[in-house]
């Protein structure tokens, strides 16, 4: 094994460990208990030796000692019996501890990837990941907690125990067993790259259900319901015949497996009746070596399962772990800025982002001063930067160059979370939770009372529309406000951020699926609400941003104008001039 390859091997234990760290403990008491409980098991069957002895040159003045020997060999099972009630007890408890904390681990550590994770991983993969992932860690321990460990340790006690008897009969054993490990192990390594295959395979598969399921509206829309399940059975398909090809492979190891065991057993057999033959042994001892080694030979076949078991799953653990060890790129600072309040200066110096390669700039050389308290619009073509400047705001992403400023301070100095606290953004595509209306506009201040969502409710033109539902504020909408219209989880998702408080908001694209008529309305609301605070609002309606303090036109992630509606529109050869009279004519507005 080359060392690179040694280190990975390392790695995955350590890293596993790492993970359940808080059942290591635990686990340490379980193994010394375990040596003791299989110390004591190998009492019975020594006992029984004895028995046999005393049996085979048996008088009446031994009757006692057999009495005695059988009260001994009964006490000897009562012993393991307890003993293992205990064992398991700890077993149970660390497993279903287990459990408990890797997923609720996992989903913590999702919340905390920032969004830059979660836009690249699929939400079909993510799930799975950690469903597969949790189980097989858990199988594992259990396997390991069942068999593994205590049939390691009969292992190495049956060894020393025959060798102790006669050396011969060690030997035997110790011939045998190397090479049965050494296929168990080869095969497995010859099958590593088949599973990593068929586990990312897996993976996919899953993330292709999410997609169909998420996005069942176009499938239906379009018919392409056959298609996405061919598509799906596809995947499967090639999984279940890289499966079957491991499988079988694997039982046609089992053969020479099972050939190397049958060896061993008629090896000890032949040597054992040689020396009761030859009296250098009695037939007591028979029976025990043979009961011993025929034990071991079996727990030699169970660890061989778990390990073909463990190597299956192997990468399911690897890629939980992976998950888990992610990093985030957004970090969020020791000791950061917790501000009370948050005047809302907000400056862009020399931002450069991109999402993915250096060349292709979402954003390019951003310089951009907005006041305190003031409203400034952003506008301009589609996929020409503004969503993503407003995601720099909140720190979704950090600029690849240049600063951003709060309030005269890098973004990056602020507590991330009392920082995004006090802002609030409508986003283009407003989430709705599968929940009441009342959760959902009060998502961010879950203690607000009645009366307070209702007045957000009514700033944001959305308490008429929900009076009209069938249970008013306690209506469910439906995984992703499914049973709302367009405009009225816009509406939701503006007195949402209303009641958040906040100093500064966002609002993206807030009101392009209302009517004229709700979007005035809005509009005015926003007039109110603007008092005392910082405004954004992106726009492709000009007629939204006719009233902001700045204008400014973002196109193919550059600035290329910015001024008040006044001075745009009469700018010659303007793009700002050029996109309202194309409004205008087009009768928008
Ligand atoms: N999560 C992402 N990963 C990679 N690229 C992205 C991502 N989000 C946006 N982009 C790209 O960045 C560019 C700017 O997108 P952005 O969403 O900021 O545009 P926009 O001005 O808000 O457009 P629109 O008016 O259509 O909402 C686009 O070219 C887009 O393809
Ligand atoms: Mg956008």
């Amino acid at each position: 094994m080359s060392r690179e390859k040694r280190k990975k091997k390392e790695g995955f234990w350590s890293e596993l460990l790492d993970l359940l760290a808080p059942s290591v403990k635990t686990m340490k008491r379980i193994f010394i208990l375990m040596i003791f409980v299989e110390a004591v098991k190998l009492v019975g069957p020594y006992l029984l030796k004895v028995i046999i002895d005393v049996l085979t040159d048996f008088s009446n003045d031994r009757v006692f000692l057999l009495l005695v020997l059988a009260g001994g060999y009964f006490l000897s099972l009562q012993a393991v019996s307890i003993l293992d009630y205990l064992q398991y007890k700890k077993v149970f408890r660390m497993l279903i501890n287990i459990e408990y904390y890797l997923p609720v681990r996992a989903e913590k550590k999702l919340m905390d990837l920032p969004l830059s994770y979660h836009e690249k991983e699929g939400t079909g993969n993510k799930i799975i990941k950690i469903e597969k992932g949790a189980t097989r860690i858990i199988d594992l321990m259990a396997n390991a907690s069942w068999e593994v460990v205590p049939t390691l340790l009969q292992l190495v006690a049956t060894l020393a125990v025959l060798l102790a008897v006669n050396p011969w009969f060690g030997a035997v054993f110790a011939f045998f067993s190397p090479i049965f490990i050494w296929i168990t192990y080869d095969v497995n390594r010859k099958l590593y790259p088949i599973r990593k295959r068929r586990w990312k395979r897996n993976e996919e598969s899953y993330g292709k259900m999410a997609q169909s399921i998420i996005n069942i509206n176009t499938v239906k829309s379009f018919a392409q319901e056959i298609r996405e399940a061919r598509e799906f059975k596809s995947i499967k398909k090639k999984i279940r015949d890289a499966e079957f090809r491991e499988w079988f492979y694997l039982l046609k190891i089992g053969l020479a497996r099972n050939l190397v065991i049958d060896l061993g057993r008629l090896s000890i057999l032949f040597l054992g009746a040689y020396f009761v033959w030859s009296g250098i042994e009695t037939i007591g001892t028979l029976v025990f070596v043979f009961t011993l080694s025929e034990k071991s030979y079996l727990s030699l076949y169970r660890l061989s399962r778990f390990y073909d078991k463990l190597e299956e799953g192997k990468e399911a653990v690897g890629r939980f772990i992976k998950l888990t060890k992610a990093k985030s790129n957004i970090i969020n600072p020791q000791n950061g800025i917790k501000p009370e309040r948050l005047q809302g200066k907000i400056e862009f110096k020399n931002v450069s982002f991109s999402y993915k390669k250096e060349d292709e700039k979402a954003l390019r050389n951003i310089n951009l001063k907005i006041i305190p308290e003031s409203k400034v619009a952003l506008v301009g073509p589609s996929g020409g930067g503004k969503t993503t400047l407003a995601r720099m705001i909140y720190r979704h992403y950090d600029p690849k160059s240049g600063e951003i400023l709060l309030d005269g301070r890098n973004l990056k100095d602020y507590d991330i979370y009392s920082m995004r606290k006090k802002m609030a953004i409508v986003p283009q595509e407003v989430e709705i939770f599968d929940s009441s209306i009342r959760d959902n506009i009060s998502y961010a201040n879950p203690k607000a009372g009645f009366k307070e969502i209702q007045a957000v409710a009514r700033v944001a033109n959305a308490d008429e529309f929900i009076q009209k539902l069938s249970n008013g504020y306690d209506t469910l909408v439906g995984e992703r406000g499914t049973r709302l219209s367009g405009g009225q989880r816009q509406r939701i998702g503006i007195a949402r951020a209303l009641l958040a408080n906040p100093d500064i908001i966002i609002f993206d694209e807030a009101t392009s699926n209302l009517d004229s008529q709700s979007e005035r309305l809005i509009q005015e609301a926003m007039e109110r609400i603007s008092k005392g605070r910082t405004i954004i609002i992106i726009a492709h309606r000009l007629s939204t941003v006719k009233k902001a303090d700045k204008i400014v036109v973002i196109e193919e992630g550059k600035i290329i104008e910015e001024g008040n509606h006044c001075e745009l529109s009469e700018s010659r050869g303007g793009v700002y001039a050029r996109l309202l009279k194309l409004q205008k004519m087009g009768d928008i507005e």
